[in-house]
C-alpha cells in the first residue's frame, strides 16, 4: 500500500477531499509549515499524525527542507502531495522527490503559473479556467500535467466565485489522480509518465460545463 504525506499551509480543503476519498493508499502524515493551519485539525480529526515544521525557525530554505525530508523518510513515504503548501521548495528537495511529488495549481497550466490566477484569468477575458494536478519539478508549476478540471468563466464571475468554483474541481480531480497513482493507473517510469499503460500526452480533462 502506497504511503502518502500531505503538505499544507492553510485550510486544507484538498486534504479533506483526500481523506474523504477512502484512497487505496494510506495518508500516513500531514506536515504544516504553519502551526495554526486548520488543515492540522482536519488531520487530527481523521486520526492522522501531524508534524509542524515552521520555516521561520530555520536560517535557510535548504535546512527547512532537510528537516521535512527527514520527516518524510521517518514516515517511509512513497508519495508527497502538496495541498496548499505555500513554500517554494529547494532544488535538492524537489530532486529527491521527483516522480513522487504532486501539486495542484489553480489554473489550466501552462497558462497562469504563479499567484493570483483567478484575477489574471478575468483580466485577460478568458472563457475557460480550472485547475491542474502535476508532478513537481524544479521549475515552478512546470512538471508533467496529469489531470485538469475545466470550467467555463461566467459573465458574473469575480475572483472569489472563480476560486470557489475551481475548488470544487480541485476536490474532484486531486483524489482521483492520487488514487490512480495508488492503484498503478498512473506510473512514473524512466520512459516517461504512463496513464493506462500509454505515455501520457495530454492531461486527462474533467469538464464541468
Ligand atoms: C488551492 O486553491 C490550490 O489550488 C492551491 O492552494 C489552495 C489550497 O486550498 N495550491 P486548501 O488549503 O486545500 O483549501
Amino acid at each position: 500500500m502506497i504511503k502518502i504525506a500531505v503538505l499544507v499551509s492553510g485550510s486544507g480543503s484538498n486534504l479533506q477531499a483526500l481523506i474523504d476519498a477512502n484512497l487505496s493508499g494510506q495518508i500516513v502524515g500531514v506536515i504544516s509549515n504553519k502551526p495554526d493551519a486548520y488543515a492540522l485539525q482536519r488531520a487530527q480529526q481523521a486520526g492522522i499524525q501531524t508534524a509542524v515544521i515552521e520555516h521561520k525557525q530555520y536560517p535557510s530554505r535548504e535546512l527547512f527542507d532537510d528537516v521535512m525530508h527527514q520527516q518524510l523518510l521517518d514516515w517511509d513515504v512513497d508519495l508527497v502531495v502538496l495541498a496548499g503548501f505555500m513554500r517554494i521548495l529547494s532544488a535538492k528537495f524537489v530532486h529527491a522527490w521527483e516522480g513522487k511529488m504532486l501539486n495542484i495549481h489553480p489554473s489550466l497550466l501552462p497558462h497562469y503559473k504563479g499567484m493570483h490566477t483567478h484575477q489574471r484569468v478575468l483580466n485577460t477575458g478568458d472563457t475557460l479556467h480550472g485547475c491542474t494536478v502535476h508532478y513537481v519539478t524544479a521549475e515552478l508549476d512546470a512538471g508533467q500535467a496529469l489531470a485538469q478540471g475545466v470550467l467555463q468563466v461566467n459573465i458574473h464571475d469575480d475572483a472569489e466565485s472563480l476560486a470557489n468554483r475551481v475548488h470544487v474541481l480541485e476536490h474532484l480531480i486531486y483524489p482521483q489522480v492520487v488514487e490512480w497513482i495508488c492503484n498503478g493507473t498512473i506510473q512514473h517510469t524512466a520512459q516517461g509518465v504512463m496513464y493506462r499503460q500509454q505515455l501520457i500526452q495530454q492531461p486527462v480533462q474533467f469538464c464541468n460545463f
